[in-house]
């Protein structure tokens, strides 16, 4: 399974410290934010890594992360998405570098404090379709949300007014790579952009989408209110723990 990194978008939600760099760029505590989705797919065994990037400072990612040796990688793949097409634009950027075969989306922003490799492993075994990471978080309403019947999800809403639980869907995702063709179906949104919660409401209707709960904190950092919180659960447990 290969692993795609989308840290593109403008960081509009963090003006003015994303304007003349890239969100995935800033400080998280002692390192910069993209080193953390790295070290979510590195510990998960996905060593083959593409990361999506756009808007600004695109070229300090080659100059920061260049081929990946600091993290005992042999190579790193980077693409260049153009323009605010949203996350599921951007994850249609690495239909090439998937070559078929599934993949393993971490949105650059997504910080956890220990691993994904029980559910990395469940989704090699089920070989096909989609598998979303769920947590339980105070303020659902933020994510995406799940609507439970039962033990299953009906679907997915996308920032809801009334959260219908109190889980988020994490922005760790699985998929086979037909998700590429179901990209290519979607409209853009309200806020002008193809939703990555309109690609997985499609897995479950497929009947295809399977689910895990995080162990240990999630958080993501695209506000100022989240990107201190994730510095303070870095320094306070440290990140990536396996
Ligand atoms: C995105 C997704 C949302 C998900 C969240 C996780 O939201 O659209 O479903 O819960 O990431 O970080 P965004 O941060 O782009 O608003």
């Amino acid at each position: 399974m290969k692993g795609v990194i989308l840290a593109g978008g403008s960081g509009s939600r963090l003006h003015p410290l994303t304007k003349v760099t890239n969100k995935h760029l800033l400080p998280v505590y002692d390192r910069p934010m993209i080193h953390y989705p790295l070290m979510t797919l590195i510990n998960a065994g996905i060593d083959d890594i593409m990361i999506v990037t756009g808007g600004n400072s695109a070229g300090d990612f080659l100059r920061l992360l260049g081929n990946g040796r600091e993290f005992g990688l042999k190579h790193l793949n980077y693409s260049y998405q153009e323009g605010e097409g949203g996350i599921a634009e951007a994850l249609s950027l690495a239909e090439h570098f998937a070559d078929d075969g599934p993949v393993c989306v971490v949105l650059g922003d997504n910080i956890i404090e220990k691993n994904i490799r029980a559910a990395a492993d469940d989704y090699r075994r089920q070989g096909e379709g989609a598998k979303i990471i769920l947590k339980k978080v105070d303020d659902p309403q933020r994510f995406g949300v799940p609507v439970f019947e039962g033990g299953s999800i009906l679907r997915i809403e996308e920032k809801p007014d009334v959260a219908a639980s109190e889980y988020a869907v994490t922005g760790i995702y699985f998929y086979d790579p037909s998700v590429f063709g179901v990209i290519r179906t979607l409209v853009p949104s309200a806020r002008g952009e193809l939703e990555i919660t309109d690609v997985n409401n499609h897995f479950i209707e497929q009947g295809t989408l399977t689910w895990s709960e995080l162990d240990g904190w999630w958080t993501d950092a695209g506000t100022f209110a989240s990107l201190l919180r994730a510095s303070n659960l870095v320094a306070e447990t440290g990140a990536n723990n396996v």
